[in-house]
């Protein structure tokens, strides 16, 4: 079966045709940063404007790569069109839902509505051999920029949150203190980069990102599988003020990212290994942004040795925002689990498992 698979949720104007749900027969994105990167975040009026710019464009190169593969001979060979619904950006999310329930009525197929955090969980399978149902009961991991969620996955196709960050997100909180260093967006590659420059151990103490009494109670969460990352960027902000020197400069950059990446990746490592206590998991299935950077796939491989798990990690170019995810979980959720849900409307923050 071939999807067709849109993304527009965030900054990235994505399409990708997969076979089959791991098959990628291409996968094409259009990043948005350098649009964004004089504002130093994501600017949803500017995401929205470029999406609609961008979106024909994006699918017909999607398209036109499957059939230089030899896979399909164009788009009447698409059996069903995917689409995420949310949660993201709504001005972002309608253009992607608006081109596909076009393309879907011109083809007379099928719309799959799908979940952005839960298709970045699908991402280990794509082009992989893997069959997702053998690695259940599975513990989801989804860091990116918007989000940092423990996910339990009795079964493929289920998910339920049991941890999360109660304020920002592992990728808003190495974005946030790239801009407070003033080394631009997006701020966890920069981070990442300035950090395997510091070779020393006197590494600063900022704190692990654990959340305050009683606030994951508030929202009915365990605290011991919660994060609070507010506290680390005020944190590293104080220590930046005692530290800039009369004309502003900022010292011993890559220790203070190495310090700072340091302490995100152990609370995340930390947290992780708490719930894969929980109950017995075979596998730890990692996606998201954040997923790329170097101390924490380390520690996630020393996490998951310990608890006797497989870790199933996603190549490199499906870490980030992609469509080929959205395709790929789109196959799982007609053919295997069998629901599929037709995507009428966006949703700005639904989270896996509504
Ligand atoms: O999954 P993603 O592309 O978009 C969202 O769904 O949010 O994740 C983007 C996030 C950004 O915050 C970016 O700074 C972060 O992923 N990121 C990283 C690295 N590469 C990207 N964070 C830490 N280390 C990296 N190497
Ligand atoms: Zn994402």
């Amino acid at each position: 079966m071939v999807i067709l698979g849109i993304e527009s949720s965030c900054d990235e104007t994505a399409c990708a045709v997969v076979k089959d749900g791991t098959q990628v027969l291409s996968n094409v994105v259009y990043s948005q940063i350098s649009l964004h990167q004089p504002w130093g975040g994501v600017v949803p009026e500017i995401a929205s404007r470029a999406h609609v710019e961008k979106i024909s464009g994006v699918i017909s190169a999607a398209v036109d790569e499957a059939v230089k593969g030899g896979e399909i001979k164009g788009l009447s060979d698409v059996d069903a069109i995917a689409v995420t619904y949310g949660p993201g950006l709504v001005p972002a999310l309608l253009v992607g839902l608006s081109a596909a329930k076009g393309l879907a009525l011109s083809l007379g197929v099928p719309i799959i509505g799908i979940n952005h955090i839960e298709a970045h969980l699908h991402t280990p399978f794509l082009e992989s051999a893997a069959e997702p149902e053998r690695y259940m009961p599975a513990l989801g991991l989804a860091v990116s920029g918007g989000h940092t969620s423990w996910i339990d996955m009795p079964e493929y196709g289920s998910y339920r949150i049991i941890g999360q960050t109660l304020d920002d997100a592992a990728g808003e909180a190495f974005d946030k203190a790239a801009k407070l260093l003033g080394l631009g967006y997006p701020g966890g590659p920069v981070i990442d980069r300035e950090a395997r420059k510091y070779e020393g151990s006197d590494f600063i103490r900022f704190p692990k990102g654990r959340p305050r009494p009683g606030t994951a109670a508030l929202a009915g969460l365990d605290a011991e599988l919660c994060t609070s990352f507010s506290g680390l960027k005020t944190s590293l902000l104080n220590y930046v003020r005692s530290v800039r020197g009369a004309d502003g400069a900022i010292p011993e950059i890559p220790r203070i990212c190495a310090s700072y990446q340091r302490a995100i990746v152990a609370s995340i490592a930390d947290r992780t290994a708490t719930a894969l206590k929980r109950r017995r998991y075979r596998s730890l299935i990692v996606g998201g942004g954040v997923s790329l950077n170097g101390a924490l796939r380390e520690a996630l491989a020393n996490v998951a040795e310990n608890a006797m798990v497989d870790l199933l990690l996603s190549k490199p170019k499906y870490c980030g925002d992609n469509a080929a995810m959205i395709a790929g979980l789109a196959y799982y959720r007609r053919n295997v689990i069998g629901d599929a849900a037709f995507a009428a409307d966006v949703s700005p923050s639904l989270e896996a498992g509504d």
